[in-house]
């Protein structure tokens, strides 16, 4: 039985297990002087030193606050080539919808992406991963999408099933945009034979797809997830990033998981989201990086509805490769307090996931932690800049 109590917590800052909406998202519990008994990767017993249990091993932290590890519910870590060229041309003027519309942005990076083999990609993708880690994630959701002819999806997929030895990843299939060529054949390609072959291998346990104008409509993302849906997958969307088309609708009727994005959402979008079970997953990178209005996370907390907060990392859109500075950025850009970006970031989104068993310090849940550098949990949301994270534990650290 590997056991191993951890004391001299400063501080321990969580929320309770399971997800959380509304104001129960500021409702963490913040214990001073505390300690935590891990007991074969699982938590065991959280509570103030002075009443702690015997344990075989025990580990002074010296002070330090304590906080459950971030999960990142939303990346694109899996890519070639880079977005420099789109970043100086939009730094002078062109907008993102433009250079895809021209055939760059996505379109540039799936040229670059199709043609890379399994490995190239593995090697690519494992220092992102690496600091999404160092950030606080031990937890991350990485999408395929770069590919976009079916081979070149499985290639990306395939790729993040070999790093899944390494990290904890949640792979999730995104049907991205639409070849220039062949739409409909394309289409139901995916939809009869794509997905059923993801699904049979094993290789996704999600399907998303980019609802928007330069992308895919609501009917036909409606396809898309409802084949999902029969091959026995779960499904979110990218809706709502430049237009609200319908996509959160969309969503919430069908039971997504999340639905992500949300900065042209407004308030049809919102007491939709507030009245469903599906996640709403902010990306503030994108905020920031593109200059978009902030999705309304204050409003959508509000209403009552399940924020989730995640980096979003791509080259294209959101180049942020900290799922702390994700978290940091949340309370900044989309008005969350402190204590709900802490929420949004580890209990609401490993519910964007569908895991119920990490994201709270709790007896019973995964024991993926963080220990910070300093005494006060605070410094996680009010850091930018520096890695407040000292050390990331998980479930599979010895
Ligand atoms: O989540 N909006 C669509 N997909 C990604 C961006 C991908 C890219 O620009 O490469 C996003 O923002
Ligand atoms: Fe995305």
């Amino acid at each position: 039985m590997a056991e191993l109590l951890l004391i001299g917590i400063a501080q321990l800052a969580t929320p309770r297990a399971g997800p959380q909406r509304g104001a129960a998202m500021r409702e963490i519990t913040v214990l001073k002087g505390a300690a935590l008994l891990i007991r074969d990767g699982r938590i065991a017993w959280v509570g103030p030193e002075r009443d702690a249990p015997a344990a075989a091993r025990v580990r002074d932290l010296g002070g330090r606050a304590v906080t459950p590890a971030l999960v990142d519910p939303h990346t694109h870590a899996v890519w070639a080539g880079d977005r420099l060229a789109d970043f100086e041309a939009r730094a002078a003027g062109v907008g993102y919808e433009t250079l895809l519309a021209r055939g760059g942005g996505i379109r540039s990076t799936v040229r670059a992406t199709a043609e890379a083999r399994v490995e190239a990609l593995v090697t690519l993708a494992r220092p992102r991963l690496r600091a999404l880690r160092g950030s606080g994630a031990a937890t991350v959701e990485v999408k395929s999408g770069y590919g976009l002819t079916p081979e070149a999806e499985l290639r990306s997929l395939r790729a993040i099933r070999a790093l899944r030895a390494a990290f904890e990843l949640r792979p999730t299939l995104l049907v991205h945009v639409p070849p220039t060529e062949g739409r409909e054949a394309y289409l139901q390609g995916v939809c009869e034979v794509l997905i059923p072959e993801v699904a049979r291998e094993g290789l996704a346990e999600a399907v998303d797809v980019f609802c928007e104008r330069e992308a895919f409509s609501v009917e036909e993302s409606r396809a898309l997830l409802t084949a999902a849906q029969r091959a026995g997958l779960k499904v979110k969307l990218h809706a709502d990033q430049f237009h609200a088309l319908g996509g959160v609708e969309l969503a919430c009727e069908l039971g997504a998981l999340s639905v992500d994005h949300l900065e042209a959402s407004g308030p049809a979008q919102i007491a939709a989201l507030a009245a469903s079970e599906t996640v709403a997953t902010l990306l503030p990178g994108v905020t920031l990086h593109l200059g978009l209005p902030a999705a309304p996370g204050r409003e959508l907390i509000d209403a009552g509805a399940c924020v989730a907060v995640g980096t979003d990392l791509n080259p294209g859109s959101s180049p942020l490769f900290s799922a702390q500075l994700a978290l940091a950025l949340a309370v900044r850009l989309n008005r969350l307090t402190p204590a709900e970006a802490l929420t949004a970031c580890t209990v609401n989104a490993a519910h964007a996931l569908g895991l119920a068993d990490r994201g709270a310090l709790a007896p019973g849940q995964r024991a993926d932690l963080l220990v910070l550098e300093g005494p006060a949990w605070l410094e996680l949301p009010y850091t930018l800049g520096r890695n407040p994270v000292r050390e990331v534990y998980t479930a599979l650290t010895p």
